[in-house]
């Protein structure tokens, strides 16, 4: 099921590390290439003969033995997929910050392909602040997290901390490659672009959003496997991808009608769209003149959607808003969360330049009810979405 896939396993200092020859074994019985790097602490637990003779190729240690120096440059170009297994605490803190002091690390900075991590540590460790915060930032880069297992730690503790059991590592792979269906049957709903509210047959009210968010959103939960439907405000044409359902909408509450279409039958709730807050009361039927001195429009509220969906929520269902603030962000976004009874937020502030609308980049902060929060610093719209959406897996599925 691997065959022609190419694979390095990044082996640290872990007693887990016994588990990579398991691990290397199973992918090489999938038909994977496997090479096999590891970090100088490694080789105290598990010997580089071992994964050698599984693998039939050399396993480097070091940048370089004797007089033979080897390409990290070379090996980052050459795999589909690195798995960093087990992964220690020591490990996961110099990739978060990008320090490469062994071939492992120099490897992982080469690499053009997608990471994961199969982290091992005992429990006290794992549950550390400064851990869950290297982990969250790996997991805004897109690396895959396996999930520590939960039961009996080599340290006599019992808890979270156990490396996943090699078949695990070997699923989620099968998993990655074979289109990434990780999301196959969920269905999303995504809101997106502006709403127009009319005044007249000729004029609106609208902003500035263009729906770009809401589209690489789409894009990636697509690519993970899911079936999206987007219910959008008025957008440039073609932004969309062409697999994704599209129903357009110009009012917040023709956007509120569609939703509550989908209410039951959606699983996932993405409200990326720039809602009006409030409508002109009256919407005059003909075009109005312009013989008046001034023209006072009286506006009302529109109805919340992201609240009238979470309101009529079943157990299974996720709700995921934004927020786009201009001050006291962080307050702000927190209070939306818990106001309109959502599972996350997604902070983006105008404050920071290349974030929030029309730009083709992002920077935001998502924070969820459960206090747990990732920062996705300023990158390209679609590899925040791939961020927020790798986050969302490895929180609810
Ligand atoms: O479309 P782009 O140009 O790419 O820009 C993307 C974006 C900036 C629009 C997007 O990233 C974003 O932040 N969307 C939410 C903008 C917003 O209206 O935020 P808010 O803080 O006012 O609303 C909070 C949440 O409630 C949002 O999920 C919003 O969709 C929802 N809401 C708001 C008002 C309303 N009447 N109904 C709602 O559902």
């Amino acid at each position: 099921m691997l065959e022609g896939k190419k694979v390095i396993v990044g082996i640290t200092g872990s007693i887990a590390a016994y588990k990579a020859a398991f691990l290397v074994r199973l992918l090489m019985q999938q038909g994977a290439e496997v090479r096999v790097v590891m970090t100088p602490s490694a080789v105290n637990f598990i010997t580089p003969l071992t994964l050698s003779s599984l693998t039939g190729n050399p396993v480097h240690v070091q940048l370089q033995d004797q007089d033979t120096w080897h390409s990290h440059i070379e090996l980052g170009l050459w795999a589909d997929l690195m798995i960093i297994a087990p992964c220690t605490a020591t490990t996961l803190a110099k990739m978060a910050i990008g320090q490469a002091d062994n071939l492992l690390l120099a490897v992982y900075l080469s690499l053009r392909c997608p990471v994961m991590i199969a982290p091992a540590m005992d429990v006290d460790m794992w549950r550390h602040p400064s851990v869950q915060q290297n982990v969250q930032i790996l997991v805004g880069r897109s690396h895959i997290l396996i999930p520590v297992g939960n039961g009996k730690l080599a340290s006599g503790l019992t808890g979270e901390g156990r490396m996943a059991e090699p078949q695990e590592i070997v699923e989620s792979v099968q998993t990655f490659f074979y289109k990434n269906l990780t999301l196959k049957g969920l269905r999303v709903l995504i809101t997106s672009g502006p709403t127009r509210e009319p005044l007249d047959p000729v004029r609106f009210l609208t902003n500035r959003s263009s729906g770009k968010m809401g589209a690489a959103l789409a894009e990636s939960f697509l690519k993970m496997g899911a079936e999206v439907t987007i219910v959008s405000g008025p957008v440039a044409e073609g932004l969309y991808p062409p697999n994704a359902k599209v129903i357009q909408v110009e009012t917040a509450e023709e956007m509120l009608n569609a939703c509550l279409d989908s209410a039951d039958s959606a699983d996932w709730f993405v409200f990326a769209a720039a809602v009006a807050d409030y409508r002109p009361e009256e919407v005059s039927a003909e075009k109005l003149k312009k013989n008046h001195p001034e023209w006072t429009i009286r506006m009302v509220k529109n109805p919340d959607i992201a609240r009238e969906i979470s309101s009529r929520r079943k157990s299974h269902q996720r709700m995921i808003g934004f927020a786009l603030e201009t001050e006291h962000e962080r307050e702000h976004a927190i209070q939306k969360l818990h106001t309109k009874n959502l599972d996350c937020i997604v902070l983006n502030s105008l404050k920071h330049p290349g974030a929030g609308f029309e730009t083709d980049t992002n920077k935001v902060t998502v924070f969820c009810n459960d206090k747990s929060e990732v920062d996705i610093d300023l990158r390209k719209k679609s590899e925040v979405a791939e961020g927020i959406v790798s986050f969302l897996i490895s929180k609810y599925i």
